[in-house]
């Protein structure tokens, strides 16, 4: 299977912004102008706190929920944590896990991260496994073996089948919110390794399913030359998903090349 066998998938990531009120607005102006024959899976992933409301707010459309983060456990006394069955619960298909903000404010390890990914999955959850390099480790030219090592770490002890949905993010931690985006060839070089990865640790098959998106610092002027470039197959959007009328220029990229 190649690019043009896997749907596009774009994500926004909301982040900590806005709260019950902020959310209901965006997916309500994203719904409105959204195009339905768009061929692009659209996924919103607002704080905890607005899932169910946006969960009802789009039941009649083809956009789909994400959590931004989850707990390995079901339940139990883990205060201020939230599982995967609650996820599910709120009406969730997706969960953002690994973000290089939960690693640099939370301190979260690729272990931990595992076990969260190993929980998604028995949730039935779709994890967006998130990675990426500091520019201090692509300074030093590090950057291929820290994607390996989270990979390797990140995905440990998955079953086959757990593959036929997940979704790896490449987000070079210094694209993140920060206007720069990295050249054509240096996305190229990481997503070609992480298919290439993915191929050898699992089977072509299974690698070839696996959807790889790009994020970090994703905007309407660059999300068209983005998605072209080989084995992207959508974007993790931050910002710009903020701003309905960007995020939508960005889902209907085909239309702005
Ligand atoms: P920006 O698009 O704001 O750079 O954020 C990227 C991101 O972290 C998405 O998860």
């Amino acid at each position: 299977m190649d690019k043009e066998m896997r749907q596009p998938l774009i994500v926004g990531n909301w982040k900590m912004n806005g709260g019950l009120s902020d959310s209901i607005r965006l997916v309500t102006n994203l719904k409105n102008q959204l195009n339905e024959k768009n061929q692009v899976e659209v996924v919103v992933a607002p704080p905890f706190t607005s899932l169910h409301s946006v969960s009802i707010a789009i039941s009649e459309t083809k956009i789909r929920l994400a959590g931004q983060n989850m707990f390995w456990e079901e339940s139990g006394a883990y205060t201020g944590e939230i599982s995967g069955l609650f996820l599910k619960e709120s009406g969730c298909d997706f969960v953002i896990l690994g973000h290089s903000e939960r690693r640099q404010f939370f301190k979260e390890s690729d272990e931990q991260i595992n076990l969260k990914v190993q929980a998604a999955c028995k949730s039935e959850l779709i994890p967006i496994l998130c990675i990426g390099e500091k520019l201090k480790e692509r300074q030093a030219k590090e950057t291929l073996n820290v994607v390996e090592k989270q990979l390797k770490i990140g995905l440990k002890d998955l079953a086959i089948h757990d593959f036929e949905t997940i979704v790896i993010a490449y987000e070079p931690v210094w694209a993140i919110g920060t206007g720069e985006t990295p050249q054509t060839e240096q996305i190229e070089e990481v997503h070609h390794f992480i298919r290439g990865w993915l191929k050898r640790y699992f089977d072509a098959p299974t690698a070839n399913m696996t959807r790889l998106l790009y994020g970090g610092s994703v905007q309407p002027e660059n999300a068209a030359s983005l998605m072209q470039i080989d084995e992207v197959d959508g974007l993790l959007v931050g910002g710009a998903s903020l701003h309905t009328e960007d995020f939508i220029k960005i889902i209907h990229f085909e239309e702005n090349r």
